[in-house]
């Protein structure tokens, strides 16, 4: 057998999976298990009628560049749309202030590659998404973990963790934050808070990645739009590095997301993005494009906030009739997750491997977690089963949850 190892690049020897992606190979082997690991948008939610009718008309054969190679940059229409896409959010950009991205995953990671030096300070939530834990350690990051409390980042404890890098001589860079309905945890930022954290990125020069892919996905019953503010629209030094993506909102297999940048850091990751995919689908950005000029994105998050709020709901009503004394959780005011709190003697490692051979799967809060922490945690995703699943998939895990089984 050939040695692959020894071909290996330093970066290649250590590229990180991600432990989603690992789970969802898990997924797909098992047959009826029920799934509480990604974090895929109900696929029933999908227009399907709709983005069939603007394919066809894009693939009847009468313009060429539908199918064409297309500006690294972006399709330039959708470009100009997504300025009123922003403004809606009070962003004000202009187009040389956006790039697409193939899903806001790349823009985390063009951000990585053109700004991270190995070694620098990227600070991160205590827990984070794990696709930018990946990103961010590919490059070589210093990975330093911040605390949350139930309303988004700790703001005394950033200081703090900045100054201990700081005195140790470390370059910290950025700020990773996913204010609205945060994965994993489902946390909602302050309104108050994040004033004060750009405040605190001026004053530290720092810059902030704020990744929001979940923001228009409130539960009208405890939150709102204003709520939802990015901090992008109160940013007024560039410094904050807005992410975003249609993948939750209209369907992520079409991998388009964008980045808002000030415009000499937009040429960089240009640039970057050249050598990674010349391109994102031009296709795919075509049907998005007409998604949003025919209104079919707005129309459907009114559906799509009262359909996950219904499962937020039945998941709630699921844990608190099975497993109410034996998890604890605070309710997410938006986005696809409950963040859960094991009982006490159990880590998410033996539950998981229980829960397995019970029929359900969901992913360990460890994961989340930079400094190797969070072993008494995991993050169940209600967004992608039926109500039917997520009940059955509750009984499984409290099934596994049992006071015989934790004292074992
Ligand atoms: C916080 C966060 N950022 C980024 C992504 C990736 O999104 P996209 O499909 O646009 O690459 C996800 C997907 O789960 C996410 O939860």
């Amino acid at each position: 057998m050939t040695d692959f190892e020894k071909f290996l690049s330093p970066t290649g020897r250590q590229l990180t999976e991600s432990a989603i992606r690992r789970m969802g190979t898990v997924v797909s082997r098992g047959t009826d298990l029920v799934s509480f690991a990604p974090g895929y948008p109900d696929a029933t939610l999908f227009p399907w009628d709709e983005l069939s009718e603007i394919s066809a008309s894009l693939l009847d054969g009468h313009d060429g560049n539908a199918l064409q190679y297309g500006p690294t940059r972006g399709y330039a229409p959708l470009l100009e749309s997504l300025i009123g896409v922003l403004e809606a959010r009070g962003i004000h950009a202009t187009p040389d202030r956006v790039i697409i991205t193939s899903g806001s995953q790349q823009g985390i990671d063009l951000i990585a590659r053109v700004l991270v030096s190995p070694g620098d300070v990227v600070m991160v939530e205590l827990p984070t998404f794990t696709g930018g834990i990946a990103a961010f350690k590919n490059a070589q990051a210093r990975l330093v973990g911040v605390r949350l409390d139930d309303d988004g980042v700790d703001l005394d404890d950033l200081d703090v963790v900045w100054q201990r890098e700081h005195r140790a001589g470390h370059t910290i860079k950025l700020l990773y934050l996913i204010p609205n309905f945060q994965n994993p945890t489902g946390r909602l930022l302050a309104l108050e808070r994040r004033r004060r954290v750009i405040e605190w990125a001026g004053r530290r020069d720092v810059l902030i990645v704020e990744d929001d892919p979940y923001g228009s996905l409130y539960f009208e019953d405890v939150a709102t739009a204003a709520a939802t503010r990015p901090l992008a629209a109160d940013d007024e030094e560039g410094r904050v590095l807005y992410l975003s993506t249609v993948s939750k909102t209209l369907a992520p297999g079409f991998r388009v997301g964008w980045m808002v940048a000030p415009p000499v850091l937009i040429e960089r990751f240009d640039t970057a993005k050249q050598s990674t995919d010349l391109t994102s689908g031009v296709l795919d950005q075509r049907v998005v494009y007409e998604a949003i000029r025919r209104g079919v994105i707005d129309r459907l998050a009114p559906a799509l906030r009262a359909r996950y709020r219904h499962k937020r709901d039945v998941m709630e009503r699921a844990i608190r009739a099975h497993a109410g004394d034996r998890l604890r959780w605070s309710s997410p005011k938006g986005g696809f997750f409950i963040w859960a709190e094991l009982p006490e003697g159990r880590t998410d490692l033996d539950v998981l491997e229980q829960a397995l051979a019970h029929g359900v799967v969901f992913v360990i809060g460890s994961a989340f977690f930079v400094d190797g922490s969070g072993h008494e945690t995991i993050r169940l995703s209600f967004s992608a089963p039926t109500s039917e699943r997520i009940e059955e998939g509750v009984r499984r895990l409290a099934a596994v949850l049992q006071p015989a089984l934790t004292s074992s």
